[in-house]
């Protein structure tokens, strides 16, 4: 039976991780998957989190199980950072733990598919990932291009693709900090798409995955939470793996916005049972992590104090990155004013892999860059081997 399937290729994005390991020279740069990294190049886990888990070692009592929904008072506590001051909307929106943000994802677009979703509009490019979620599903994508030559967002393709849709239609956004380009919509830009969206009736399915790495935990909801605000029904995929450190946790949560709380109580339903039949319960140490750290005024003190300071990190590479203008024939201004871990690069497979094998520098083959990867230690570096490969 095994013989008729046909070898898949590793994930080029993950490939990268066991690319890096194994170069053994000692100014390698590690620019490709998306973790955040301080200036000596670490990834530490939060101190916040670490004084969660010290309590959870000593205060939890059972590891049985929970349900479907996962930890639904880490679901609860997350709900005011997400989608403000009414967090549920009026009784409209609910939710639940996931395994990460892709868990979330998953469970967006099958529930979805359940209701009789066909075609996914998307912006392209996107994380991969969603790509190969939607395909798994046998979904069908209509890409629309995210960004214009100019390196601003190309809300006009957005707009288009939102007008133009049908029944069993949905658009999937990004909510802040663009993966992969950094590129995000002005508040005016998702005000003119929330109007558009309500009008055409095309379902929205917000992805959240940087909260926080932008310009602030209310600035980068903002624009999605005017969507919100307009339309009947959506779907928000959420992800704390990187405004809380826990990637390898894999902390995530879905949400459901309904028009009413029964067709609320029936998406749930059809949600938790999607679950059953695929993780039948998330891993519950992460979630139970943030709960504790948002149930605490003291920890959450300290988790936004944590989140600002690497927000901070991002942008001063940002500024030394557009500061220094040219890098051969790339224009590195732009990055400024590009939003999270993310910016793309016009540069060619050929020059992603010089850059690797000349210079030990790793980053996607689309471009894309982790600018976490770069500190004040390493900047000066990549920026001469960017000029290197494409003067
Ligand atoms: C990334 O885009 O690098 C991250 O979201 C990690 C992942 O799972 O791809």
């Amino acid at each position: 039976m095994l013989d008729r399937l046909e070898p898949q290729s590793p994930d080029a994005l993950l490939a990268l991780i066991q690319m890096h390991a194994a170069d053994e020279r000692p100014d390698k740069i590690d620019l490709g998957v998306g973790v955040y990294r301080t200036d000596e190049g670490a990834t530490p886990v939060f101190g916040a989190i670490k004084e969660a888990e010290r309590r959870l070692v000593e205060d939890q009592d059972s590891k049985s199980y929970l349900g479907p929904e996962g930890d639904t008072g880490f679901v609860t506590a997350l709900m005011p950072y997400a989608f403000g001051e009414n967090p549920t909307m009026g009784g409209r929106l609910a939710g639940m733990q996931t395994p990460g943000g892709t868990g979330a994802v998953r469970l967006a677009l099958a529930l979805g598919q359940k209701a009789g979703l066909k075609w996914l509009h998307m912006g392209t490019p996107s994380w991969p990932n969603h790509a190969q979620i939607a395909q798994d599903l046998a979904l069908e994508i209509a890409p629309f291009n995210h960004a214009s030559d100019d390196g601003t967002a190309n809300v006009e393709a957005a707009l288009d693709a939102i007008r133009g849709a049908g029944a069993g239609e949905a658009i999937l956004l990004h909510g802040c900090c663009h993966n992969p380009t950094g590129i995000d919509y002005t508040i005016e830009e998702w005000e003119a798409l929330a109007e558009a969206i309500a009008e055409s009736g095309i379902f929205p399915i917000i992805d959240i995955a940087y909260q926080g790495l932008g310009h602030g935990i209310e600035e980068d909801a903002a624009g999605y939470r005017r969507v919100l605000d307009k339309v009947p029904e959506a779907f928000i995929a959420y992800s704390c793996d990187k405004n809380f450190g826990l990637y390898r946790d894999r902390v995530g949560a879905f949400y459901m916005l309904a028009d009413s709380a029964d067709m609320l109580d029936k998406a749930q339903s059809n949600a938790n049972a999607l679950a059953r039949a695929s993780w039948s319960m998330p891993p519950d140490h992460g979630a139970a992590a943030v709960r504790l750290v948002l149930r605490d005024e003291k920890l959450v003190q300290n988790w936004r104090g944590e989140l600002t300071a690497m927000r901070e990190r991002l942008r001063k590479v940002r500024d030394r990155l557009a500061q220094s203008g040219e890098a051969g024939r790339l224009d590195l201004a732009p990055l400024g004013t590009q939003n999270g871990l993310f910016s793309m690069l016009p540069v060619s497979k050929e020059e992603v892999a010089r850059l690797r094998q000349e210079h030990g520098i790793y980053m996607a083959g689309s471009g894309r860059i982790n600018v976490a990867g770069l500190t004040m230690g390493n900047i000066d570096k990549f920026i001469r081997a960017l000029a290197d490969v494409t003067g």
